[in-house]
């Protein structure tokens, strides 16, 4: 949430900045603003709404520089507006820009009011500039070191979570940055650098990327790049400094990315870099290849982000089972880590952990996890299992589910899990370099690549794609499923990227079945077994991107309270495959068209549902029952995707939302 992006290089960079925060809009789009250093003054634009109000107010100004800083908010503290934009300015010295949120921020706010300091906005980030400029005046004037010691004095004092981007107007040459509990990395030019809350806001200018972790900082200039991690190190060791002309690579003390490394170290020598006001070490990270191209970023010929992640879908799976099995359709359990095969052996049971979609794929895992290992699973929010008091059976795997592996809640919670008993923790995730991917002792990569529209879409079906593969290796691991069965479980997951560009080609008629539909104002999603999931999953799309209240019951529950809603105003759509479960759904079905209440039913060409009045079935191809919940997922996200454009929403940034829940 929030997109920071900021340089400094030997040309103008204002563009560059604009470019990188209209690729980061995704992040949060009620406001946007950029500040840049020229000629020891501090230039400001700030507007409110989305970035193209920025970019019109640019137009008229002209805003350039070799340094500057640029953000584009989702509001915390304080309503969206201009003066609550970012960056935020003290003593028009200073220039911050922050995504997370300070905890300490009315603490610090009343301290550097009676010190005399005004207060502009009524956001928890200004404090961090005035803080810093109050810091900076503290230290001796001649000190060498004198602005970096300041932002160490700041971060010092600073409680809660932060990504941040500072300039000072008289330091035109040096950019300031720090990750504490939100996303950053350096992006590695030739001869500049940038910073950005996701590589995807750099791909126009370097390919090449360093991951900042945890309590780190560093201090950048066109040249060089010094990185200190809060915790202390080798004070005999050399001052991580590269040299941005080559391709540097150090190996980081904690890091163990899947992304490879790219070139040798360079390790000039270097100074003590310890402050005055805290423990800071110098640190070593490596400078990693972002994989996926500059195209990862742009729409190509699709109208939304979000309907080319749709269409990516056969690709992104077959790329997610691909580095999963053999040629012969054995499973890797090496896939899974080093560890894997001591510990598989060792599992009683499993305990998920995820929120929002990821969450819904964890539900669905637990039908296979269950059905397939019988092993006993649960899936919990994050948000509410990390303020639990949770009891742990041994042997237990806890097993965190993220598309951005940046999630505040999940996070928190496999943290927690860290030191609460388990056998082993599991990341599913997206993105490589992300903290819960390092921070877990096992791994599994879903290889969707960047997912842009805020709605989640391929990064689901493909994290159902390693969740199934994962109940397959634990249901051969646990004697409960025999050889042959695990490998046609195979040979249906290796023929699903097919089957879901068959669906894919059902588009026009699902577009028409939106057509009818965008007037409603509520409506009920059904399913049952593996499937009531998905509905929920479908209920989700709907409302987050055509604010149409949806709401998803297991189809057995119908009659239990939510059937009483139901009338020709009430529309439900159901998720009908066909399993062990379809006669008993056809029934509640049945109870729905006695009410007067019109179905929108996605269905099984084989399962005997006709067109009639109040009833539209859309029939969709058969398939192993393994893979049916990842396929019926599609159209529901298509019928989502089209309700939403005939509503005439803003579907790749949905009102209120933005990716990447970096906050509780
Ligand atoms: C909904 C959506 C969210 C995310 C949730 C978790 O379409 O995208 O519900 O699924 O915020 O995000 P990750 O998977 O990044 O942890």
């Amino acid at each position: 949430m929030c997109g920071i992006v900021g340089a400094i290089a030997r040309r103008n960079i204002t563009p560059i900045l604009l470019e990188g925060l209209k690729r980061l809009e995704y992040r949060g789009y009620d406001s946007a603003g950029m500040a840049v250093v020229r000629d020891s003054e501090l230039q400001r634009e700030r507007e409110s709404g989305k970035v193209a109000g920025l970019e019109a107010a640019l137009a008229d100004r002209n805003l350039s520089g070799q340094l500057g800083i640029a953000h584009t908010r989702w509001a915390t503290h304080g309503k969206p507006s201009r003066h609550n934009a970012h960056p935020h300015l003290s003593t028009a010295s200073v220039a911050v820009v922050h995504n997370g949120i300070i905890e300490n921020f009315e603490l610090l706010k009343q301290r550097l009011q009676e010190q005399g300091y005004c207060f502009h906005s009524e956001t928890d980030t200004e404090v961090i500039a005035h803080l810093f400029d109050a810091n900076y005046r503290q230290q001796p004037r001649d000190d060498a070191s004198r602005l970096l010691a300041a932002f160490r004095a700041t971060l010092a004092e600073l409680d809660g979570a932060y990504a941040l981007g500072i300039v000072h107007r008289d330091y035109p040459q040096e950019l300031l940055c720090a990750r504490m509990g939100s996303p950053l990395v350096i992006g590695v030019g030739s001869g500049e650098h940038f910073i950005a809350s996701d590589p995807l806001a750099l791909l126009q200018v370097t390919d090449r990327f360093i991951y900042l972790e945890e309590g780190d900082h560093a201090h950048l200039t066109a040249d060089t790049c010094e990185m200190f991690s809060e915790t202390l190190g080798d004070a005999g060791r050399s001052k991580p400094v590269y040299d941005a002309g080559r391709l540097g690579s150090v190996p980081s003390a904690r890091s163990n990315l899947s992304t490879q490394p790219v070139s040798s170290p360079v390790q000039p020598a270097g100074s003590d870099p310890k402050s005055s006001s805290g423990c800071w070490s110098p640190v070593r990270r490596p400078v990693q290849r972002f994989e996926h191209g500059d195209q990862a970023a742009s729409k190509g010929d699709y109208r939304h982000f979000m309907l080319k992640e749709i269409h990516e879908q056969p690709e992104v799976l077959t790329r997610t089972l691909a580095d999963k099995l053999t040629p012969e359709g054995q499973l890797l359990t090496a896939a899974l880590g080093p560890k894997a095969a001591e510990l598989l052996p060792q599992i009683k049971q499993v305990q998920i952990v995820a929120c929002g979609t990821s969450y819904h794929a964890g539900l669905v895992a637990r039908y296979w996890i269950e059905g397939l290992a019988g092993l006993p699973c649960s899936v919990e929010v994050a948000s509410e299992f990390r303020y639990r008091h949770v009891a742990v059976m041994p042997g237990t795997l806890f097993v965190t589910l993220s598309q951005s592996g940046e999630t505040a809640d999940t996070l928190a919670a496999l943290r927690f899990a860290k030191s609460a008993g388990y056998l082993s923790t599991l990341a599913i995730c997206n993105v490589p370099g992300s903290s819960l991917f390092r921070e877990s002792q096992l791994r599994l990569m879903t290889h969707a690549g960047p997912e842009i529209g805020v709605a989640s879409t391929k990064a689901f079906t493909t994290q159902l794609a390693v969740l199934a593969l994962l109940a397959l290796v634990l249901g051969r691991e646990s004697g409960e499923m025999k050889e042959t069965a695990v490998e046609e479980a195979f040979a249906a997951l290796q023929v699903l990227p097919q089957q879901v560009r068959q669906v894919l080609e059902l588009e026009p008629a699902i577009a028409e079945l939106a057509n009818g539909f965008a007037d409603k104002r509520h409506t009920l999603f059904l399913g049952r077994g593996v499937h009531y999931p998905v509905a929920m999953e479908g209920a989700l799309k709907l409302k987050e991107i055509s604010y149409i209240h949806a709401e998803a019951y297991a189809a057995g529950e119908l009659k239990h309270g939510p059937l009483a809603l139901v009338d020709d105003e009430m529309p439900v759509v159901t998720v009908a495959p066909s399993d062990e479960l379809l006669e008993k759904l056809k029934s509640n079905l049945q109870e729905v068209r006695a009410r007067g209440g019109r179905l929108i039913n996605f269905v099984c060409q084989q399962a005997g549902l006709n067109n009639d009045d109040g009833i539209r079935n859309l029939p969709l191809p058969k398939a192993d029952e393994l893979v049916t919940p990842i396929l019926y997922s599609v159209p529901l996200q298509l019928f989502s995707y089209h309700v939403a454009l005939v509503k005439g929403t803003d579907v790749d940034k949905p009102r209120n939302l933005a990716k990447s829940v970096t906050v509780e």
